[in-house]
């Protein structure tokens, strides 16, 4: 609490020969706290080390096995493991919508069943949306929950997750800490 300081203000007024405050405002200074993120854009895969390419063309191939008849918005993901091992998911949705399952959350959680003693050193994430073949400028970023699913992966297994973040001409994002994108995010430190 030493970071917030508080302040009387007052104003006196003369009553005869008393004095009164004829105002006593307390203004919260808040301590201002800027966050930031790193980030680098690549024009191309051919800029990233060549496992990150590999990845990038998995996640590329996980999106052909998306399951997305309601959106028509297809994505895959792929996580290169410890061991060299690429795992791909892709977005499986459902007649009942929030039973539907994200590509990435899709992958984290085969990752977890078949290498639960590797760690996750990358995940790729790409898309096709196929109502609308002219949209392929925006770059694919993690919805929320997925943000949390890789917060805690990264937190589970004490070492970070990049990140490659794709659209289908070709363009790239590379963070280098999956979680960069979630700030002051939910944790089990909190209960
Ligand atoms: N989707 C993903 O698979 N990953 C994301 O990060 C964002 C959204 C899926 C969920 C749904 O099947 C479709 O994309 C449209 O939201």
């Amino acid at each position: 609490m030493e970071n917030y300081y508080w302040f009387d203000i007052f104003s006196l007024q003369m009553f005869g020969n008393q004095t009164k405050p004829i105002i006593n405002l307390k203004i919260k200074r808040l301590m201002k706290i800027e966050l930031s993120i790193e980030y680098q854009i690549f024009e191309s895969d051919q800029e990233l080390e060549e496992d990150l390419q590999e990845l990038l063309k998995a996640s590329k191939e996980a999106v052909k096995l998306s399951y997305a008849p309601y959106s028509k918005f297809h994505v895959g993901a792929a996580l290169l493991m410890s061991n060299r091992e690429i795992v791909k998911g892709s977005n499986q949705e459902n007649a009942s919508f929030p039973a539907g399952i994200c590509a990435e959350r899709v992958a984290l959680s085969a990752a977890s069943s078949f290498y639960p003693n590797e760690k996750i050193m990358a995940v790729a994430i790409s898309y096709h949306n196929s109502t609308d073949d002219s949209s392929t400028e925006n770059i694919l970023s993690p919805c929320g929950i997925c943000r949390q699913s890789l917060l805690e992966a990264t937190q589970r297994q004490q070492a970070h997750i990049k990140v490659i973040l794709s659209n289908p001409q070709g363009k790239i994002i590379y963070l280098k800490n999956a979680d960069d994108l979630l700030p002051l995010a939910f944790s089990s430190d909190h209960f």
